[in-house]
């Protein structure tokens, strides 16, 4: 039941909540997602989804969604290993490890349970084995929630954490230095491909040139890379000349593939198999449907023969960035589609995203703890969809609306 003492729990935690700013109101949109959105009436220029390509809407999409559900049926009623495998999850598979090039390439049903059900799989004791052990994951300060979480599946008496602030590469060094003669089992180095409050790319070669010299496993989460990055779309390890180099890679449909649902991980085939026998994210956990799964292959076929999308994020991104630069309005030298525009103040970012919004443009503020105290700001995401209009008049607002 209900007892007074939850529900006075619940509600003071909602008051706290709401008292310190950080009550979120979610908005309806009439539609689909897209350059320009209706919500409650009114047209406004999306700049707070993950829609970078533009695939979200995308008629190919639409119809290998219908199709995969006229072939395969709306719900796979099952997890993978009982029946839940249909020849279409075998086969996004494959494009997905073509595409990033690894090995291998499992499906969760979302890039959260994926990096959720890789660390306890790999960490926790291994299947009969009473045996004693300690392994080491080096984490970079602003990884996702997702990687955050990971580690509390994984048992402490079995993982030590050495997190180092965010980027640097330096500190990193004297962990893997300070561990060296520390008799570990397993090392594992984790890190964003591209951090998404900053849009700013990991530095790739130089940490699995620590990966290597320190016998670690290089582990990146690209959910925000694949697709914008690299001349491709392959992510950021194509962008920094690192494609099939790095060790595990993860990743989603969710933003710019589609923009659905579903999350991967990617690397050598025994780890593959590793994780369909003992991730518990996967084996406990349902199969993505066949709509879905034939819409992430028709992103792949799309993608494979034409680098336009790609080419176009990245041309409208660095187009925007230079426009809020020429207007000396703060942003930070990333080279993503994410583009923040740096305000300081959580209060003062959270009313321009308001005035913002009243003005026709959609973008959220972003504060504390999401980001450092003091460091609020306004996250615009690019889309290849939006024109040179959207992003002249978002700037012309910006510079109307924003006060130092
Ligand atoms: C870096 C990163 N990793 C993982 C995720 C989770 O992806 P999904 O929405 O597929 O669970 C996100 C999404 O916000 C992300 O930004």
């Amino acid at each position: 039941m209900y007892t007074k003492k939850l529900i006075d729990f619940i509600e003071g935690d909602l008051k706290a909540i709401k008292d310190n700013g950080k009550y979120k109101n979610e908005r309806a949109i009439e539609g689909a997602q897209g350059a320009h959105v209706s919500v409650g009436g009114k047209d406004v220029i999306m700049f707070a989804s993950n829609n970078y390509l533009g695939l979200a809407n995308h008629p190919k999409l639409i119809a290998a969604a219908k199709e995969g559900m006229d072939k395969f049926g709306f719900g796979t009623a099952s997890v993978r290993f009982l029946s839940g495998t249909q020849t279409l999850h075998a086969e996004l598979e494959r494009r997905i490890a073509k595409w990033i090039g690894t090995e291998d390439v499992i499906l969760y049903s979302t890039n959260f349970m994926s990096n959720l059900g890789i660390f306890a799989t790999l960490v926790n004791e291994p299947f009969g084995s009473a045996e004693a052990y300690k392994d080491v994951i080096y984490s970079d300060a602003n990884n996702h929630a997702s990687i955050i979480d990971a580690f509390k599946l994984c048992k402490k008496e079995n993982l030590d954490k050495r997190i180092y602030k965010g980027g640097d590469l330096a500190m990193l060094e004297q962990f893997l230095e300070e561990d060296k003669e520390k008799n570990y089992r397993n090392k594992i180095i984790v890190t964003d491909g591209i951090f998404s409050m900053e849009g700013v790319s990991a530095n790739l070669p130089k940490m699995a040139e620590l990966a290597e010299k320190y016998e670690a496993l290089l582990f990146v989460d690209d959910a925000h890379g694949v697709g914008v990055m690299g001349e491709t779309g392959r992510g950021t390890a194509e962008s920094q000349g690192m494609l099939g180099k790095i060790d595990v890679v993860s990743g989603t449909l969710g933003k710019a593939l589609g923009g659905a649902i579903g999350g991967y991980i990617g690397g050598k085939k025994q780890l593959i198999d590793l994780l369909r026998q003992k991730s518990r994210t996967y084996l406990f956990s349902n199969a993505v449907p066949a709509s879905i799964v034939n819409a992430g292959i028709a992103a792949f076929d799309l993608l494979e023969g034409d680098t336009s999308l790609t080419k176009k994020v990245k041309e409208n991104a660095s187009y925007f960035r230079n426009l809020l630069e020429k207007n000396n309005l703060p942003t930070l030298h990333g080279n993503h589609a994410i583009v923040p525009l740096m305000i300081g103040d959580a209060t003062k970012a959270q009313e321009l995203s308001k005035k913002l919004f009243e003005n026709g443009i959609y973008a959220v503020s972003l504060s504390f703890p999401v980001v450092p105290e003091g460091e609020a700001r306004i996250r615009f995401q690019v889309s290849a969809l939006h024109t040179q209009k959207d992003l002249n008049e978002t700037v012309e607002k910006i510079k109307e609306l924003y006060q130092k």
